[in-house]
């Protein structure tokens, strides 16, 4: 039994506009479900949802006195990160996409689409999720509709972005939506039993930047999955951005207010996956006089305000949140957040029906059920097995963080006063670095380096790979146009447009011990940021960026020796030397595309080296 045309039209609500129910019958038609079905974002259909995919084995629900209305999804082995070898740019001409993008002709994919789409619903439900990526409404906002066959997509929408019926009505405003298609590549035969995680050994992730669309197929994980996330609010966005003069990164958003003048500044940062945004966005300052809310944990839509500003809004409702090595020491105001109303995927699951994984603040039980769903003693983790997965995540509201900013949902964002790129960096880049100009702030975001984590499964990790303004797997177009972008946005708004900071919280000494204590303590990092921001504190002409002079940096208790801020800012010049061989080397791929600005800032790099 096939959904037809007239059952589509049966199921869409009143508020449904005509373009988006002939996109659902378009989809039905090719897809072939059972079922149809329109979210409309409520208590109760996440109710019926979650106990559905109770019963069919995808969800275990925990336990209620210790985690209400949550959640332990398990995936397959084969589906737990993003797959970057499968994503693909699909503009009409190649370069375009440029060169650290995959890139496919459109009418091609197109042609693989429709046949890998041809029926992949069959036997199951299609879900059509009207969603808005910030505020309901706002000024910055966008729109989409996610098609789906899988509740687990639905249910992480949910938290993840503004869902249902509010968002159908701003359609039916007959404002633009992005349509993006989502299926687990999994049909059912008739009589045939589902899996706990249905997916396709064969994935695509799929966009097309000059059509505003997005293909999704084979996988459920997060990041291929919840289109609203990478594909929407940073591949396509980007793009849109780009037309249209204004910013979506890679970027977590923080208000730190100075308790005793009561100031407040606003700070974005980028940082590869797996590096420190979701724990920098909710940090406890160590030091006093400091307070930090957060705003976004992932994602910033930036766009000049009507003061001239850069203005920043987090086009996202929840976080999704890298599990393992989470705690109350490192993240309290994570771990409050996820106390309910929360979905965990492939963490391991405690006896008393609770989650664990490694760097939570529990010790490791005496017998959990890991990842993989198979028991798990301490004897496995003395081989090196981990119960959860290293890319585990949580899914949980931001309205539930107890430092949620009171603004976080303001329309028009928050003003920027600084912005940080970063990276996991055990040498070279030193603790804090403020850019000579903001061309320079283009290189140091353009330069990043990382050492690869778990967060994507077809990179090595461990190993040092470039990863520009921490957009390398997000970035919807040429990566060099992009930094052109950049140049022109810090032009349009002139001295507004906030400094660049480059941080590194990763640096290690020669024993492989963090120099640095992180997690709270970059609070001081912020803090000599915000007083140098507001030109209190004088710098020191390095060969990176301005340091900050030892006497005007608060360390006060932070255990940090002499000795070891001096190998945070130990700059060796034949290591900086190779290190810019090999940016020059990384940038000559895209060939005359490299803004002039950015190859003077290299030339420039040079010459402090040579002096150094
Ligand atoms: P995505 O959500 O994938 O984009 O990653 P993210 O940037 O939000 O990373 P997250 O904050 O989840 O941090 C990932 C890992 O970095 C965790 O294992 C943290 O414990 C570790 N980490 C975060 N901040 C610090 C820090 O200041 N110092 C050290 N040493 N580790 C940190
Ligand atoms: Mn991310
Ligand atoms: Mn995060």
């Amino acid at each position: 039994m096939t959904v037809t045309a007239q059952d589509v039209r049966a199921a869409a609500p009143a508020n449904a506009p005509e373009d988006v129910v002939e996109f659902a019958i378009r989809i039905a038609e090719l897809g072939k479900p059972e079922k149809v079905y329109f979210a409309d974002g409520s208590d109760e259909e996440w109710d019926r949802l979650t106990t559905e995919m109770v019963e069919s084995g995808m969800f275990t629900r925990l336990n209620p006195e210790k985690r209400p209305n949550s959640f332990l999804a398990r995936s397959l082995p084969s589906d737990v990160a993003r797959v970057e070898s499968r994503t693909y740019i699909c503009s009409e001409k190649e370069e375009d996409a440029g060169p650290t993008n995959n890139w496919y002709d459109p009418a091609e994919m197109k042609a693989i689409l429709n046949e890998k789409f041809d029926g992949t619903y069959a036997g199951r439900t299609m879900y059509v999720i009207p969603f808005s990526m910030g505020p309901l409404g706002g000024p910055i906002s966008q729109l989409g509709i996610e098609i789906t066959d899988s509740p687990y997509v639905v249910v992480n929408m949910r938290i993840m972005a503004r869902i249902g019926t509010k968002a159908m009505d701003l359609i039916n405003e007959g404002r633009t939506w992005v349509p993006a298609v989502h299926s687990v590549g999994a049909p059912l035969a008739p009589g045939q039993e589902d899996t706990t995680w249905p997916c396709n050994e064969e994935k695509y992730i799929t966009h097309f930047p000059e059509t505003n669309e997005i293909w999704s197929y084979g996988s459920g994980y997060g990041g291929n999955a919840l289109l609203g996330k990478k594909c929407y609010a940073l591949r396509i966005a980007s793009t849109m951005a780009r037309r249209d003069s204004w910013m979506a990164e890679h970027m977590l958003i923080l208000r730190l207010t100075d308790e005793k003048s009561g100031k407040q500044y606003h700070v974005t940062a980028a940082f590869p996956s797996a590096c420190g945004k979701t724990n920098l966005a909710m940090l406890q300052p160590t030091i006093e006089g400091y307070k930090v809310e957060t705003v976004g944990d992932d994602i910033a839509w930036m766009r000049q305000g009507e003061d001239g500003r850069l203005r920043a809004i987090n086009p996202e409702a929840g976080f999704f949140g890298v599990a393992p090595g989470t705690s109350y020491k490192t993240n309290p105001m994570a771990m409050e957040t996820m106390k309910a109303n929360t979905i965990f995927t492939n963490v391991a699951l405690t006896d008393d029906g609770d989650v664990w994984w490694e760097g939570i603040d529990a010790e490791m039980p005496e017998h959990l059920i890991d990842w993989l769903g198979n028991d798990f003693t301490p004897a496995d983790a003395a081989e090196g097995k981990k119960a959860a997965h290293p890319n585990s995540r949580f899914t949980t509201p931001a309205s539930q963080c107890p430092i949620i900013c009171p603004d976080w949902e303001a329309p028009e964002g928050v003003a920027i006063d600084a912005i940080l790129f970063g990276g996991r960096r055990a040498s070279n880049v030193p603790l804090v670095a403020e850019q000579y100009s903001p061309a320079h702030g283009v290189f140091i975001g353009a330069s990043v380096a990382s050492e690869v984590t778990a967060a994507a499964t077809d990179v090595k990790a461990g190993s040092l790979r470039h990863d520009p303004f921490a957009m390398l797997p997000f970035c919807g177009y040429n990566m060099a146009d992009y930094w052109g972008h950049w140049l022109e946005l810090q032009e349009q708004l002139g001295e507004s447009f906030p400094k660049v900071y480059q941080v590194n919280w990763f640096r290690k000494d020669e024993d492989g011990k963090f120099l640095w204590p992180g997690y709270g303590d970059n609070s001081r990092v912020l803090d000599w940021i915000v007083r140098r921001a507001s030109g209190e504190v004088e710098g020191i002409e390095g060969v990176t960026g301005i340091y900050p002079k030892r006497e005007d940096f608060n360390l006060e208790g932070a255990g940090v020796s002499e000795a070891d801020w001096d190998k945070m800012y130990d700059i060796d010049p034949d290591a900086w030397a190779a290190e810019m061989d090999d940016t020059e080397q990384y940038f000559s791929q895209f060939g005359d595309r490299v803004p002039a600005a950015i190859r003077e800032e290299l030339a420039k790099f040079r010459e402090r080296i040579a002096a150094a």
